[in-house]
């Protein structure tokens, strides 16, 4: 591309060059991605975000360039060649490259910056894989890769494909502070001292939750933010301490407006169709009665059923007493269409189910009506035909997860079924939305005995337990749900949201459920609840995690991928050595100490 605005060192990108430009004059400036010296004939494939092309240097030797100036190539050293476009011989065409067919025929080369081939940790787009460890060290060097550039370009399109299709519908984009209160998100906080009150401190924004609804009070009715939220959680694989929402509130709107308007946004964002979208409405009940998750990945079938009544009345007694005691027995079927599972294959599944407490999995083969294996000889031919009736193949096996904690089942069955997905590439290729709804409204707390908010305590009960809500004992609600919503795509949590108490009498009963005692309300959120006071419209919202989509768009399982500055799994930025120790001074200056912990 050649850039409208005038002052550029270069006349045009590397990889965008073609047949159509032989003969025109360029000047080009990039890295050497490589060097070749074939006996006197010399070749660089210069690269610069667009892409690579050849530069021969036949011309340049002829009318008397200097050939000291080769003794300076080397990998990731920066050029300048001057020159004219022309024809590879056709023997050295190179169908694979875009540029394949031309080089740049070069008459004057200038390096503008040498790389130390000596020092160089690892080579970009090597074929050679450097460790994570290193390549997040030295970032700046694996920014150079393909694969990450054209993240970084992902990321920028998708962050204003959101915008357009935001500000096409009237919204306006806000921008809300980083120095503020806590925010809870269900995480810790990060701190900010202040130098100005010793011993008082700033919180990092976990999210705009709070600043959004004040938005809503002081009449911004349609707000969004492409907004930096700051959460000190245990990391994971699609976890950042530092990541990015698209954050959306709305005032006056129904929970329908909120679902439509995630359909057009992921419609704009994934650049499909909207009608293209199904956008399957699941309660978060079904979910977990089907896939025993809030997040399924539904681009594949294995869903879960529910035996623990069958198994109530059978004979295998280690079934049976846990249905007694009010556990839960999930099964699946693998059909053998799908997948034939060996000896060692079934064994191999008490590893899948180790992580969340599972001990192991029970099975049994059904073949042309006979049982086999496993747990077989408790399979009466009763129940084999309960087990059989919904099942459109004859022949399979059945592998169940019974526990007496049903999360735990849930779990269990979960992580099973992901690994068959897996293990038998049963995943369609394509982008499965869902609109999770009826979330409840708590959590229970069983070592604290206290309800803590399954989304933010800022979310609305659904009207049916509202009056429960405002008279009933704390673990009389434990089951209540709420107008709390989740986007879930391809077993990513990609947003929730909810709609949010606008009457400061329900917002106060909230924080008292949740164990504050009226000064600590005040203490902390006596200024939000004060301003709900002052005629509040009715509001609901939702925030998408802006990493997940483009994690999902890049086909990337790692959130490092698409931050350009990523933080590992313990919060450090291994590039700058961060966190690090504040300089001398800092710490008194701010009035604060270290208290070495034991
Ligand atoms: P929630 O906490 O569910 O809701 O966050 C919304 C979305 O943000 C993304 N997300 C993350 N992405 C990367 N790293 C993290 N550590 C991380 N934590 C969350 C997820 C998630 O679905 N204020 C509410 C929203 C609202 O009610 O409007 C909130 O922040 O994709």
């Amino acid at each position: 591309m050649t850039s409208r605005i005038k002052g550029l060192m270069r006349s045009s990108e590397c990889g965008v060059l073609d047949k159509n430009d032989l003969g025109k004059e360029v000047t080009l400036c990039g890295w050497i991605n490589k060097y070749r010296d074939l006996g006197g004939l010399h070749f660089v494939d210069l690269r610069d975000k667009s892409g690579l092309i050849q530069l021969s240097f036949e011309d340049y030797l002829k009318n008397g360039g200097d050939e000291g100036v080769f003794k300076e190539f080397s990998h990731e050293t920066v050029i300048k060649a001057e020159g004219v476009i022309g024809p590879r011989p056709e023997s050295a065409v190179n169908p694979e490259m875009k540029t394949g067919a031309i080089e740049l025929v070069v008459k004057s080369i200038t390096v503008l910056s040498a790389c130390d081939r000596h020092e160089l940790p690892f080579i970009p787009n090597s074929p050679k894989e450097a460790t994570e460890d290193l390549r997040l060290k030295y970032r700046y060097l694996d920014l150079r890769t393909n694969r990450l550039q054209n993240i970084l370009k992902l990321r920028s399109d998708v962050s204003s494909r959101a915008r357009k299709a935001l500000l096409n519908e009237n919204f306006i984009e806000v921008e809300t502070p980083i120095l503020y209160k806590s925010t809870p998100e269900g995480a810790r906080d990060y701190l900010v001292p202040s130098r100005v009150h010793p011993g008082k401190v700033y919180a990092l924004p976990q999210s705009p939750q709070t600043l959004k609804q004040l938005l809503m009070i002081g009449g911004t009715d349609r707000y969004f933010q492409i907004a930096k939220c700051f959460r000190d959680e245990d990391l994971r694989i699609d976890r950042q301490p530092e990541f990015t929402q698209i954050d959306i509130e709305v005032s006056f709107c129904e929970l329908e407006f909120i679902k439509n308007l995630s359909r057009m946004l992921m419609s704009s964002v994934f650049a499909i169709d909207e009608d293209q979208i199904d956008f399957q409405t699941i309660s978060y009940k079904e979910c977990y009665d089907l896939y025993g998750t809030d997040k399924p990945d539904t681009r594949f079938g294995l869903i879960h059923q529910n035996f623990t009544q069958l198994f109530l009345n059978s004979d295998f007694s280690v079934f049976k007493s846990i249905a007694q005691e009010g556990g839960l027995i999930k099964g699946i079927f693998l059909p053998s269409t799908t997948g034939e599972m060996s000896r060692k294959d079934i064994d191999g599944l008490v590893n899948v189910v180790k992580p969340y407490g599972g001990k192991g999995v029970a099975f049994f083969k059904v073949n042309d009506g006979e049982v086999s294996g496993g747990i077989s000889k408790f399979i009466s031919p009763e129940m084999l035909s309960h087990f059989m009736e919904h099942q459109e193949s004859s022949n399979g096996i059945w592998l169940f997860s019974a526990d007496q904690d049903s999360s735990r089942a849930h779990a269990c069955m979960d992580a099973v079924r992901r690994h068959l997905g897996i293990k038998y590439q049963m995943h369609e290729d394509a982008y499965k939305f869902l609109w999770v709804d009826n979330f409840p409204l708590f959590d229970w707390d069983e070592e604290t005995k206290q309800l803590i908010p399954m989304h933010h305590p800022f979310t609305m009960p659904s009207k049916e337990n509202l009056e429960a809500f405002l008279t009933g004992k704390p673990e009389e609600l434990k089951e209540m749900t709420a107008d709390c919503y989740d986007v879930v795509c391809n077993g990513y949590e990609l947003a929730s949201g909810s709609l949010r108490i606008y009457d400061p009498k329900i917002q106060e009963r909230m924080f008292e459920l949740l164990g504050l005692s009226p000064e600590e309300a005040k203490e902390k959120f006596g200024f939000f609840i004060e301003a709900l006071k002052y005629g509040t419209p009715p509001h609901g919202g939702i925030a998408f995690g802006l990493d997940r989509i483009i994690m999902l768009l890049a086909k990337s399982d790692n959130i490092k991928d698409v931050v350009a500055f990523p933080k590992t799994t313990s919060a450090s930025d291994l590039m700058s050595d961060c966190p690090s120790q504040p300089v001398d001074g800092q710490f008194q200056e701010l009035g604060m100490s270290v208290i070495k912990k034991d």
